[in-house]
């Protein structure tokens, strides 16, 4: 059975090695250091107001997201008119292959949301790739638009090799 469930500290280094093979997939084809992404997830896990919710499958982390203020978040909350600094930020969203399609991935986001609300947080930001039609779809359907737009360039490993590859990133705000 699955449920969802407050990250603690000793679940960081599952959760890094599922978003190390997340992030691996399409549109990503990038590549993160696990111990990097451990000790990534530890400091954001003892930010002020972070949340860190998880799936947990008997034991076994299968899902994951996270959010702090979007005030942490400089690079992506420049981009928003007006700034949206009393937003929270919607940071991560990842679930393992095994255990896609069963819904995890909205209550892993509805979960997080409940818990920024908590916190007194009423509008979110997230941020994906043009090429992510999931997290669109599913943002948008929660009513959130798009705000942003940011070209990058980002570092892939296709097939083996590393490519420099132009990517569209789209900015989205919703109500929490
Ligand atoms: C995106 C991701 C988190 C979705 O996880 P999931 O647990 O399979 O998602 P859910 O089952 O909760 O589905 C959420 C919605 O997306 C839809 N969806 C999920 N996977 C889909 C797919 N492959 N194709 C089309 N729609 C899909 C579902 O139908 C559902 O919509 P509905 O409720 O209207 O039917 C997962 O595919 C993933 O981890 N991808 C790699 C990491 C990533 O890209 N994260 C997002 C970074 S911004």
């Amino acid at each position: 059975m699955v449920t969802i469930r407050r990250f603690n500290m000793s679940d960081a280094r599952a959760v890094a090695y599922l978003f190390v093979a997340c992030f691996a997939e399409a549109p990503w084809f990038e590549r993160f250091d696990v111990s990097e992404m451990e000790a990534e997830f530890v400091e954001m896990a003892r930010g002020h107001n972070s949340v860190i919710m998880v799936a947990d499958a008997d034991g076994q982390v299968v899902g994951c997201s996270a959010g702090f203020p979007m005030v942490e978040k400089a690079d992506v909350m420049e981009l928003i008119e007006g700034g949206a600094a009393q937003a929270f930020y919607l940071a991560e969203l990842f679930v393992n292959s095994q255990y896609r399609r069963q819904g995890i991935a909205r209550k892993l986001v509805n979960a997080r949301g409940e818990r920024a609300v908590e916190l007194g947080y009423t509008e979110a930001v997230v941020r994906t790739s043009e090429d992510q039609t999931i997290i669109r779809k599913l943002y948008a359907g929660l009513g959130f638009q798009i705000v942003a737009t940011q070209d990058v360039e980002s570092l892939k490993f296709i097939d083996g090799i590393e490519v420099m590859v132009p990517d569209r990133r789209v900015i989205l705000k919703g109500s929490l």
